[in-house]
């Protein structure tokens, strides 16, 4: 065990659903893997005790998938419950208690951040803080002024290195693939610059609609729900430069705010916003609402490499897909041999491309201009793809980042200035009153948001081929 290994996994909310859909399932496959080894400890205010918290991880983790009978039994065993209210100094006893002796613990807050300050109040008069680590959930605030609120109080018991921020797209794969495959390959750097590159679209497209958590969207919107946050993550790997050096556990970090930096403020013309027909009769949702649902993005990067590139971000439920896409467009030879592309090929519009599919799978492709049989100097462009299916044995992001935070390794989750700034460059679009376009569910959001984009089209991600695809 190194000495930053964490010695107990203390989880506030554990009777909740992010315990159940998320945690739970992550702590069992952690196990599995041998990566936990430690007393996972849940507090929670209803009153429950252990059995029914076990049962609570084991529904959990069958709903998840598969049980690996012998971890979920480890697992099991390291499961203690405390039960009592947050407020309560009599809670904070119990829970000392159960952490024993143990010195690195961390913990996760797995609550509304309303509640963020009681608890990190009492574990502080309760001394349960000192060299623990502590772990929350998006959302950080819902504006810049609400996020540096919630940072204070957590800086009121832990140090910004002991502050976890979970971004789940930080986890993902494909998502970390962007940089690696950016930086571990010597073709792209040269091109991957504003004397090269066209445009950059990110299209995060959900085929399904807020499901049952109308209240939660009713309080967030598109734009605070996935844009400032995962969209904006994928924007900075895209574009950063390399980290310096690999000792610096900061590097990467540090990059990322640049890059957000380098990014003006939105105004009202550079956003499209749409809510799809018949979000207002979800539950939980204002009949009158005017909660996006669809968000549509110009943003510039004013850095050295990306100045006049414009970065296009577009994210929406109800749309006809699910897919998360990024699209990098390079400019257009000089015209010796073609001329416009054939209408086979405009979807993306240009000759040459590189296609990062974030998800459901991990696909590259490199668009390129190839010449038919014949006399004729003409051509198609045909794509090189490479494909990659998750099997089931890869680790999810929770499962990351959980052995991330209990490892004590940061660069995986967002940090103070990163999220400040996310929130600098979205929050005068939402405090302004911009128009609400709907669209029908099943398309590709308002046609009001092609003009952001023009002279450049929307790439609409492909269906896969083969059988249709379900939610
Ligand atoms: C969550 C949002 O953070 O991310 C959801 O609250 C969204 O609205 C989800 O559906 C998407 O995550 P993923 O991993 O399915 O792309």
């Amino acid at each position: 065990m190194n000495n930053r290994q964490a010695d107990a996994f203390v989880f506030f909310g554990a009777t909740g659903d992010l315990a159940y859909k998320k945690i739970f399932p992550a702590l069992h496959r952690l196990t599995r893997g041998g990566r936990l080894d430690v007393p996972v400890i849940g507090v929670a205010r209803g009153g429950w005790n252990l059995e029914r918290l076990r049962e609570h991880a084991r529904e959990g983790v069958e709903r998840h998938g598969h049980v690996d009978r012998d971890a979920f039994e480890k697992l099991s065993r390291l499961i203690r419950y405390v039960g009592g209210d947050y407020d309560d100094p009599s809670t904070y006893a119990a829970l000392q208690k159960e952490l024993g002796g143990a010195k690195r613990p961390v913990f996760y807050l797995a609550i509304p951040p309303a509640l963020f300050g009681t608890v990190v109040t009492r574990l502080h008069d309760a001394h349960c803080d000192k060299g623990a680590r502590v772990v929350v959930e998006k959302p950080f605030g819902r504006d810049l002024v609400s996020a540096r609120e919630l940072s204070r109080i957590l800086h009121g018991s832990f140090d910004e290195k002991r502050i976890f921020r979970i971004d789940h797209y930080l986890g993902k794969n494909a998502v970390q693939n962007l940089v690696y495959f950016r930086f571990a390959n010597a073709f792209l750097e040269p091109i991957w610059n504003r004397n090269y590159v066209r445009s950059v679209q990110i299209t995060m497209a959900e085929r399904f609609g807020v499901e049952g958590r109308g209240a939660f969207y009713e309080q967030a919107g598109a734009i605070r729900d996935v844009v400032q946050n995962h969209m904006l993550q994928v924007l900075a790997n895209v574009a950063m430069e390399p980290p310096s050096g690999t000792e610096d556990v900061e590097a990467v970090r540090d990059e990322k705010v640049k890059v957000l930096k380098a990014i003006p403020p939105l105004v009202p013309s550079d956003v499209i916003r749409g809510q799809f027909r018949g979000y207002r009769k979800e539950p939980g949702v204002s009949p009158a609402s005017t909660v996006e649902t669809y968000a549509a993005l110009r943003l510039e990067i004013r850095s050295w490499r990306w100045q006049g590139v414009p970065f296009f971000i577009r994210a929406g439920k109800l749309l006809p897909l699910n897919r998360v896409e990024v699209v990098v467009t390079l400019r257009r030879p000089p015209p010796i041999f073609s001329g416009p592309l054939p209408p086979t090929v405009a979807a993306i519009p240009g000759a040459n491309y590189i296609r990062f599919r974030l998800g459901p799978d991990l696909t590259i492709a490199l668009g390129a201009m190839v010449k038919h049989p014949g006399e004729e100097f003409t051509g198609d462009r045909v794509e090189l793809l490479a494909s990659h299916q998750p099997d089931g044995d890869e680790p999810d992001a929770y499962e990351q980042l959980l052995g991330d935070a209990l490892r004590g390794e940061t660069f995986r989750f967002a940090r103070e200035d990163y999220v400040e700034e996310a929130w600098r460059i979205v929050d005068p679009v939402l405090a302004a009153e911009t128009p609400l376009f709907p669209y029908e569910p099943g398309t590709w959001g308002p046609v009001e948001a092609d003009a952001l984009v023009a002279p450049e089209r929307w790439y609409d991600p492909a269906p896969a081929p083969g059988p249709p695809e379900t939610a």
